[in-house]
């Protein structure tokens, strides 16, 4: 994700680029730049870090009334300040910014090299602006609709250009663009948060259409170049809750979202007839990888959570020894580590310090180092030998959702990338596949139908003070995730264990109506955690049970039941994870608490 801004009309532009950034810049943050045309040419101020960098550098003097600006979540190529956006053309004429990615920039990239072109960045953007430049023939509009027609992916596109001062191109495929249309002025943004200052009434763009934006006018069209004609609207949110996307919360928004960061996450990484999977991060280190004896997962919290999946898929699937270690505790035991063993961290930060300190242990002792990072250019991500990004956005809220869920996909993918090269063979792999890509679209029936249901345990049950959450086999990270997202933000004390366990000791504390969350979705050990259900029930206890769509019979043995729909059990955490997610968010706001930036702790833990 990253935030686009652009501005044409009669005030000075640079403070309006730079306010329209920092209201963006929840959409990304590595890096930041603004284009701005002056008369002798393109004035461009890029910056590898946050807004603020960008600040300090710009001229607030400027005069210049025209120009583009763009916040960064990097994708592909390192977040530095040659990688940042604006990116140009050859002829330096020609400034892009773009959200999104570019699927096929690899072939277009070897396309316009043979052209002569010579490329400055790595990203796939750079791309684009050099094949609206290789295009340019006088008529900005033009040469973005040829250019257009070229590319593959998604995009999000303010193109701006020397020869034609005051006219904007911009193009909308798969990332969002809205223009706010002002007194002689219109605004070009990737969300209403940084038009609301000025304008209320906006246009929103839709897939597929380009538009012409000068400071009087604007002019919609389709790729193909028919004309759309379309009504402003008037925005009628606040600033505060569009920067939310009308969401009381980051969280919830984070939670919501989970369909579209699964959906990027995912993209261009299956493929369903050959039964693949594509990880370019891995390419150069899958020998070693396939050869290896054993693979140590190594984490912190929820990404911990998430890597107790990733060992239950990789045992499975790979059929090669795998532990998971709390990275705190890795460092500190003399591990036995050698070149036999990969060592995977998993982290949406990139930046935990534990996590960090534990991959230069292993990487000192030998070991090829990996890394399942969101943040791309983080600290792990680059000290890592290979590794998948997450690609599921900034997570802003504290309480880790979408990274979980992310971080047990690219686990899943790992799984069968690998599993291919050892036991799976190519037809269970397109089964498994076929399951993974139908992911995101089960998020998105699960959101819709999970939330009200989960609303009303939290309502019931947010006053008492101790929870357990109880799984088993792929389910039990999932139990213990479900306490870990109650626990952080609604200080409700609450455990996860395995669902057998609870007999060996926890079932000692199950007290009339105290709430014991299951997660028994369909598989193998589904009759044992029935008689686990039954268990808690004939001792007073207040069952929660998360099932399978259409299992009617598991009410009999639950107080309340919230169903999930039917995937195969090793991807079942992907789905059954959500009503707890949303529980946890429901509890801690009827309990008045600050559900974004709980108490005592951080986004990111960069002390150990
Ligand atoms: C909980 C949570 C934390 C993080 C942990 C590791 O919701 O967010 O437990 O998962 O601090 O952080 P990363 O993944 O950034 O290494």
């Amino acid at each position: 994700m990253c935030g686009i801004i652009g501005y044409v009309g009669h005030r000075p532009v640079v403070p309006i680029l730079i306010e329209g950034l920092n209201r963006l810049e929840y959409r990304g943050y590595d890096s930041a730049g603004v284009a701005v045309v002056n008369g002798s040419g393109l004035e461009i101020t890029k910056a590898a870090g946050r807004i603020s960098v960008l600040e300090e550098m710009i001229d607030f003097e400027s005069k210049n009334t025209f120009g583009i600006g763009h916040t960064r979540w990097a994708t592909h190529g390192a977040p530095n300040d040659t990688n940042a956006h604006p990116h140009i053309d050859s002829s330096e004429k020609i400034a892009v910014v773009h959200n999104g990615i570019i699927e096929n920039y690899k072939s277009l990239r070897t396309f316009l090299e043979q052209h002569g072109v010579t490329f400055k960045t790595d990203t796939d953007t750079e791309v684009v602006a050099q094949l609206i430049g290789h295009f340019y023939d006088g008529d900005l509009e033009r040469a973005v609709r040829r250019a257009l027609r070229e590319v593959s992916g998604t995009y999000g596109l303010g193109v701006i250009c020397t020869e034609e001062p005051g006219v904007m191109v911009a193009a909308r495929k798969g990332s969002p663009l809205i223009i706010g249309v002002g007194q002689g002025e219109h605004i070009l943004a990737s969300d209403a948060s940084a038009i609301l200052s000025h304008t209320s009434q906006v246009v929103y763009l839709d897939d597929g259409e380009i538009a012409r934006i000068e400071a009087g006018n604007f002019r919609l069209t389709t790729l193909d170049n028919v004309p759309i004609s379309k009504e402003t609207e008037e925005v009628e949110w606040s600033l505060e809750e569009i920067e939310r996307a009308g969401y009381e919360h980051f969280m919830l928004k984070e939670i919501m979202e989970q369909p579209e960061s699964m959906r990027n996450c995912l993209r261009g990484r299956i493929d369903l007839t050959e039964g693949a999977v594509h990880l370019g991060g891995l390419v150069d280190c899958t020998r070693e990888l396939v050869r290896a004896k054993r693979f140590i997962l190594t984490a912190c919290g929820t990404a911990w959570h998430a890597a107790l999946v990733g060992e239950y898929l990789f045992e499975e699937f790979v059929r090669i020894p795998t532990e998971v270690e709390y990275a705190s505790e890795f460092r500190y035991r003399n591990p036995i580590v050698d070149d036999g063993t990969a060592v995977i961290a998993v982290s949406q930060s990139g930046e935990t310090a534990d996590t960090l300190a534990a991959l230069r242990e292993a990487k000192q002792r030998g070991a090829l180092v990996l890394g399942v990072v969101n943040t791309v250019g983080s600290t792990i991500a680059r000290e890592t030998d290979a590794g998948v990004y997450l690609h599921v956005g900034p997570e802003i809220g504290v309480a880790s959702t979408k990274a979980f869920t992310g971080q047990v996909a690219v686990l899943a993918l790992m799984a069968c990338y690998l599993g291919r090269r050892k036991h799976m063979s190519p037809a269970a792999a397109a089964d498994y596949l076929q399951a993974l890509s139908r992911i995101p679209e089960q998020m998105q029936e699960t959101l819709d139908k999970v939330n009200v249901e989960s609303e009303k345990v939290a309502e019931r049950y947010s006053q008492r003070n101790n929870w357990l959450y109880l799984g088993r086999g792929y389910n039990y990270p999932v139990a213990l995730e479900g306490a870990l997202k109650l626990k952080e933000i609604s200080y409700i004390h609450s455990e996860g264990l395995p669902a057998a366990e609870m007999k060996h000791g926890p079932i000692a504390l199950i007290t009339e109506g105290m709430p014991v969350v299951f997660i028994a979705t369909s598989g193998l050990q589904y009759e044992k955690i029935i008689s686990n259900m039954c268990e808690v029930q004939s001792r007073g206890g207040s069952v929660i049970a998360i099932a399978t769509e259409g299992d009617h019979e598991i009410a009999k043995q639950a107080d309340h039941v919230i169903y999930v729909p039917h995937t195969i059990e090793p991807l079942q955490p992907l789905l059954a994870s959500i009503p707890l997610q949303l529980i946890a968010y429901h509890a801690a706001v009827i309990r008045g608490c600050n559900v974004d930036k709980p108490r005592n702790l951080a986004k990111s833990v960069t002390v150990e």
